[in-house]
């Protein structure tokens, strides 16, 4: 039996979508099962009632299980708010999955990481994700950890915001300058290259799978590409990344799904890209490309 984590998040809905396709039926642990059935298909997956803080709420939906897929995260472009707290969800809720997963007899845990995913200053975002890392490496579990650059497709959310900045704002601020590098990949292609990691079970155990498109972009190529797309013109004003942080704070503060959050400025301080082969070299397929994404799909 798989069970699913973070299901009726974009990762998962994409993941359940093709293993149903498949003929599998996954189980599902969602915290709110009538929100889940409106976005999965319901009559072919399983629901698991349970919420990865609430340690008691896990024992019944491990039960049987063989692997479980985790991505129930709090990502960073997401903000704060009562019941989702980055380090609550990411590390108390790693940490008790991982705890019934041993004692439920569960074998297997693969987890949907970041790319570039590192130790930081107690307390912050990046610091929880690095934490959740270990506790799933030192879980005793046979464990594959999968860090994606950042996704595209329909509805993608880095993509999303920067579309949704694009069709709102006069000006388009370059975070950092514009110079900072991304590798865009397909949301299909990380689903492909998570069930060939569930596949491979002993190729893949106790590997971090760092992953990216076959294409480097840097933050402004990525906006003249929406640009293009979109047939739109807009002010591209560089912005340092302090100037833009507080920016981001405040928007916080006032709007209920801001755009920036300052959690996720933290991926404006580093290049999210790895070997431009990293997909064919380590999972054999070549992934699509954003621009031959954009061109045929638009965004
Ligand atoms: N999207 C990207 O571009 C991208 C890129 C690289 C890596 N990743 C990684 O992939 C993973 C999944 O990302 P995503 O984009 O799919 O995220 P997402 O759309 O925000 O989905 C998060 C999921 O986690 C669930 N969840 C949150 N707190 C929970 C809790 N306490 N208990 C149980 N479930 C909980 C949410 O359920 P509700 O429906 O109840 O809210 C939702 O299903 C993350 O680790 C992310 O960092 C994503």
């Amino acid at each position: 039996m798989l069970l699913i984590t973070g299901a009726t998040g974009y990762v998962g809905r994409h993941l359940v979508a093709r293993l149903v396709q498949n003929g599998e039926r996954p189980r599902c642990l969602v915290r709110d099962v009538k929100r889940a059935a409106a976005v999965l298909p319901a009559g072919q997956v399983a629901f698991a009632q349970g919420d990865t803080t609430r340690a008691e709420t896990l024992a019944t939906a491990l039960q049987g299980v063989d692997t479980v897929i985790h991505a129930a995260f709090m990502t960073a472009d997401r903000k704060q708010s009562s019941g989702n707290h980055y380090y609550e969800t990411n590390v108390q809720g790693t940490a008790n999955l991982v705890q019934a997963a041993r004692a439920a007899g569960v074998a297997r845990i693969i987890e949907m990481s970041g790319l570039g995913t590192h130790p930081d200053k107690p307390g912050t975002y990046m610091q929880g994700r690095y934490e959740a890392e270990r506790m799933v490496k030192e879980s005793g579990l046979e464990w594959t950890i999968i860090q994606p650059s950042v996704l595209f497709g329909k509805g993608a959310p880095f993509i999303k915001g920067l579309t949704d900045l694009i069709r709102t704002s006069p000006v388009v601020p370059l975070i950092g300058g514009g110079k900072i590098q991304f590798q865009p990949i397909f949301v299909e292609d990380v689903v492909t290259v998570i069930l060939k990691v569930l596949q491979e079970r002993e190729r893949t155990n106790h590997k971090t799978y760092i992953i990216g498109g076959p294409e480097y972009y840097t933050f402004t190529q990525v906006i003249n590409a929406l640009l293009h797309t979109m047939h739109k013109n807009r002010i591209k004003a560089p912005a340092p990344n302090a100037l833009v942080g507080i920016g981001a704070a405040v928007m916080e503060a006032v709007l209920p799904k801001p755009p920036l959050t300052k959690a996720a400025m933290t991926l404006f301080t580093f290049d999210n890209i790895t070997d431009i082969h990293s997909v064919e070299r380590d999972f054999g397929f070549t992934p699509v490309a954003f621009s031959k994404f954009l061109t045929e799909q638009g965004v």
